[in-house]
């Protein structure tokens, strides 16, 4: 079984001989090879440089055993190109951040493939190179919640309460923004797939800072509306909320091929509640990846355990590559999700 025909029946639950594995973050500062291309460019910059994206995109098949190649980018760059003022510090920082009604519609409201055309570049070269190896390409974009918590807090917070008051105190304001965010994210997904993705995953990093009942009033209604007007046929999609172990059942209901999960939960519960109705992905905590070999070959097996009670299992961490993770930890796990074929 190639690798895309393992990830994609996996996505959509149909039998493979065992699961798939990539990691989320896994181009990046860990790798010397990542900071040598790195240098001396700013962070936008590397994301709209095609070459030394697509050179860094392809740097975990080889040296770290990756499965999948998620392209080189951040949720925030089609944001840029709805003309918000964004600098990275390392996190995005937002110059003027949408406070009112006016701001939001001040946006603008581009075709992506216009207003970010580097991105559908990188992929269309990512998709050449890896059909040589029949490796999957996979998309990304970052929720209308998420990118909502940095366009109106300015940057990155812990409680994002400024958000949270624009909930509660101006909801017409924060329910058009995510409007505009869902129309965009739809768009610039499609184009994604349009250019060559064979999946993509939805990041609602901090949608679990929600109550159940916020989830289902804030976050539901764009999940569903995404997962509605993607083009599925041609690419599952995988939804991602850290922390989400309350609104496992709101993420299901959103419709998406796979649910990915962090690890402050019960995979094994999580992944019976999934069931026939959807994969799950995870969902290894990133710091495991400072453990000895025997131990990560150790979790890998009780996270392959759990996954089975779900329709499909794609094995990934339940959150990004750390910059101080070791890559030999990183080649552990991609090794034990190889060594599970074997038994
Ligand atoms: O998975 C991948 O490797 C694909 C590329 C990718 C990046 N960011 C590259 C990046 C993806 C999918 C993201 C998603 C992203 N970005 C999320 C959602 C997922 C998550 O991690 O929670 C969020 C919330 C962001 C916003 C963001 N971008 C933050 C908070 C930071 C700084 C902190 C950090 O983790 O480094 C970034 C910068 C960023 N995005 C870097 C990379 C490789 C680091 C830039 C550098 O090398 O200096």
């Amino acid at each position: 079984m190639n690798r895309t025909d393992r990830f994609l029946r996996a996505c959509r639950g149909e039998p493979v001989d065992r699961p798939p594995v990539w990691l989320m973050r896994q181009a990046g500062r860990y790798l010397p090879e990542y900071r040598r291309v790195r240098e001396g460019v700013a962070f936008l910059e590397m994301c709209r440089d095609v070459d030394r994206a697509v050179e860094v995109s392809l740097q975990p098949l080889e040296l770290v055993g990756s499965e999948a190649v998620i392209f080189f980018s951040d949720i925030f760059v089609p944001v840029a190109g709805m003309g918000v003022d964004l600098d990275f510090r390392p996190g995005p920082v937002v110059a003027d951040p949408i406070r009112s009604l006016d701001a939001v519609e001040k946006l603008s409201d581009p075709d992506p493939r216009e207003s970010v055309p580097f991105v559908f570049e990188i992929l269309r070269n990512l998709r050449a190179e890896l059909e040589k190896h029949e490796v999957p390409l996979l998309g990304f974009a970052g929720a209308p919640f998420t990118l909502a918590c940095y366009l109106v807090e300015g940057h990155g917070s812990r409680h994002f309460s400024v958000l949270k008051r624009m909930m509660y105190r101006e909801p017409a304001v924060l329910r058009e923004l995510l409007g505009r965010l869902t129309d965009m994210t739809v768009a610039y997904l499609n184009a994604q797939i349009e250019a060559g993705a064979q999946a993509v995953q939805l990041f609602d990093t901090w949608a679990g800072l929600l109550t159940p009942e916020d989830y289902r009033a804030w976050v539901l209604p764009c999940h569903q509306r995404i997962a509605a007007a993607v083009d599925r046929e041609r690419a599952p999609l995988i939804l991602y909320v850290q922390a989400g172990g309350h609104v496992v059942d709101g993420m299901i209901e959103a419709g998406p091929d796979v649910i990915s999960l962090d690890w402050r939960l019960d995979f094994a519960e999580a992944a019976r509640r999934a069931g026939s109705r959807v994969s799950v992905q995870g969902n290894l905590d990133p710091t495991a990846l400072h453990a000895s070999r025997e131990e990560i070959f150790r979790r890998v097996r009780g996270i392959a355990e759990a996954g089975k009670a779900a329709r499909g299992h794609v094995l990934n961490l339940g959150h990004g590559c750390h910059p101080d993770t070791p890559a030999d930890g990183v080649r552990a796990f991609t090794d034990a999700a190889r060594a599970l074929a074997t038994g």
